[in-house]
């Protein structure tokens, strides 16, 4: 589908929405990313991807390219121009255009570019039933916590996933640690029914989603534990998720080709999917989505 897409202060046709060959987003993968949603016309946890965000561009050291309130504004202009009113936004900015040199120069302009679609929203069979995923070595570098364009990793993993016909790649460090998945985070209820994911560590990206999901857990009163869990622990789990900000919470109910526990959506995996639409929708019912009946029955 057409659209329109930002670059570097002007709003074109995606087609000529170019940057410089010399952009070192394109030749280093110098540059950062957010994927945020558009809900009513308002950013959803807006700030918490501005605090990512900042946190990212300050581990590259580029500096903001405009004010919090200026990119929200260009988020929404962006996401206004496309006829859209629920909207996923993809907002890239890189270190900017230079002669290719690895030592970068302190004095470009960081590019900045963004693209809107039609809100992505979890596919409702997937979201009601639960998916499959595969575990794979995390062969990604060891500041994950910067949420970095290069995702050659990332890509790999999810594309072997989709191969074996799953739907993502929970990624494992050598000691069977699970430590998230090619583009979401992991959660497991343990044995002892205690909800379980890795703690925020330059070893993952902590996940906005996942920052909205652990307060909604304690604020439900579930036992919730920031501590990591290996692949042995999954076997024994009574549950088992995963979360972002296009898959909200998704029911994983095989790691492996093994079911996880009786191989369908937990209590605490309805739970949340409940309390996170509920935080992203408020008490309008996304349209097009029966999960919400299906997972109250469930
Ligand atoms: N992916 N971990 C990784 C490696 C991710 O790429 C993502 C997000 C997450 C979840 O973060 P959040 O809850 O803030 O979406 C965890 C985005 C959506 C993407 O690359 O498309």
């Amino acid at each position: 589908m057409a659209g329109i897409a930002y670059v570097n202060g002007r709003y074109l046709p995606k087609a000529q929405a170019t940057v410089n060959i010399e952009d070192r987003g394109n030749q280093f993968a110098d540059g950062v990313y957010e994927v945020l949603k558009v809900i009513d016309g308002r950013l959803s946890d807006g700030d918490r991807h501005f605090a990512r965000l900042h946190r990212s561009l300050a581990a590259i050291e580029v500096d903001p390219p405009m004010t919090d309130r200026a990119l929200e504004q260009v988020i929404l202009e962006t996401v206004r121009r496309n006829r859209l009113e629920d909207a996923t936004v993809y907002v890239q900015i890189s270190r900017g255009a230079a002669p290719r040199d690895h030592l970068f120069p302190r004095d470009t302009l960081p590019s900045i570019m963004m693209t809107a679609r039609r809100l992505k929203r979890p596919d409702p069979k997937a979201y009601a039933d639960g998916v499959g995923v595969v575990t794979a070595p995390d062969l990604r570098w060891l500041r994950c916590e910067i949420k970095s364009v290069s995702l050659l990793a990332n890509v790999l993993a999810k594309q072997a996933a989709a191969e074996d016909g799953c739907y993502e790649t929970w990624l494992t460090r050598d000691d069977g640690v699970v430590t998230e998945c090619s583009a979401s985070n992991a959660y497991i209820v343990d044995a002892s029914g205690v909800l379980r994911t890795h703690p925020l560590s330059s070893l993952i990206l902590g996940g906005v989603t996942r920052s909205v999901v652990l307060e909604l857990a304690r604020a439900e009163g579930l036992p919730v534990e920031e501590r990591a869990f290996t692949t042995a622990e999954v076997d024994t789990a009574h549950e088992a998720f995963l979360t972002s900000t296009s898959s909200w919470v998704m029911p994983v109910v095989r790691v492996d080709g093994r079911a996880v526990a009786d191989g369908t959506p937990g209590p605490v995996t309805r739970r949340l999917q409940q309390a996170y639409q509920a935080h992203v929708f408020g008490n309008r019912a996304p349209t097009g989505l029966s999960v919400a009946a299906s997972a109250a029955a469930g």
